[in-house]
């Protein structure tokens, strides 16, 4: 199942995780790290775990984001709510494949003591946040099943590079983060995974994530991440086939259904080869979101 839109809910806002479940949002991400304060995660733990243990899964995935892996909290975080059974964990701050190994193997010890298979819980990565992260980005390949996904982050990469700013007067990313997206795109479809935009912060303003969106599509990104339920539909209709794209998809397809022998063809004019296949297979592969 392709995620298209992963909205974040702090874990410790009652009114918030009540909201969550409406938005049309294809997976819930319940925050345990940035949006709850150090001292609200105890309380913060037990509220996700209830929530996931009562909440509707039929609206939509629910995962969890994690404190890093290397923090205290890390293990109180699995603790407290692996036996609840999200659909993943989200890690923030991952800086290799071997990040991604150790909570598999974390993962695979609470799955055992809570009696769900091995492997149900699934694992996406938030790859770009740390100085050291970009050298890691080509690690995250066969490390384990449980991988679906990979994002990068801007806003804690800044902070780690003691940078005013991540955008320009223009507004547009600069440099070191346009690096890290082009990355974390190379960096998820190296390891077959989806690859998930980053957050576009300024909530209110939907003509630029339609262009974000837009952008990041363009470039082989399949969903984004984002903080507020009035940026979902708009990440779904923009990661959603357009009808033209799917009658385009399938003509494709029925071209080369057509002259099964042949390795490069024409339609209307334009040359057809394997990578277009293959682009009209994904588009067609979107196609349940679609229509949900
Ligand atoms: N999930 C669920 N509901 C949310 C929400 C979210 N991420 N963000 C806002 N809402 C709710 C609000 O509670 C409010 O509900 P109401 O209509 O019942 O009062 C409604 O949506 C409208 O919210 P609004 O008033 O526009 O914004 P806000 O000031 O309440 O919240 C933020 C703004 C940024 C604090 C909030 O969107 C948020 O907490 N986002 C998630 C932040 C996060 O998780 N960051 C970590 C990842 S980068
Ligand atoms: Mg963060």
């Amino acid at each position: 199942m392709m995620l298209r839109s992963m909205l974040f809910v702090p874990g410790d806002s009652e009114k918030k995780l009540a909201k969550g479940a409406s938005c049309g949002a294809d997976a819930l991400i319940l925050d345990l790290e940035d949006a709850v304060a150090a001292s609200r995660r105890p309380v913060a733990r037990e509220m996700t775990r209830e929530y996931l243990k009562s909440a509707d899964r039929s609206k939509g995935e629910l995962w969890v984001r994690m404190n890093p892996i290397d923090s205290d909290d890390a293990l109180k975080d699995l603790a407290a709510v692996v036996c609840a059974r999200p659909d993943g964990i989200a890690i923030p701050k991952t800086e290799s494949g071997a990040d991604i190994l150790r909570l598999s193997h974390y993962l695979d010890a609470l799955e055992v003591e809570a009696g769900i298979p091995i492997g149900a819980v699934a694992i996406f990565a938030i790859a770009t946040e740390t100085a050291g992260a970009a050298f890691g980005l080509g690690t995250y390949k066969g490390v384990t099943p449980r991988l679906r996904a990979i994002t990068w982050g801007a806003e804690d990469l800044s902070a780690a590079l003691g940078a005013s700013s991540n955008k320009g007067d223009d507004g547009q990313y600069t440099h070191p983060y346009v690096l890290a997206r082009s990355l974390c795109l190379y960096a998820a479809h190296h390891a077959e995974v989806q690859a998930i935009d980053t957050v576009l912060p300024d909530f209110r303003d939907s003509a630029k994530l339609k262009k974000e969106c837009e952008d990041a599509r363009r470039d082989g990104y399949t969903g984004k991440i984002c903080i507020h339920p009035d940026q979902v539909a708009v990440i779904n209709a923009a990661f959603s086939p357009t009808e033209a794209e799917l009658a385009q998809a399938r003509a494709v397809i029925d071209a080369f259904a057509a002259q099964p022998d042949a390795g490069t063809l024409q339609l209307n004019g334009k040359m057809l080869d394997k990578p277009h296949l293959k682009q009209a297979e994904r588009i067609m592969a979107l196609v349940d979101q679609a229509r949900r």
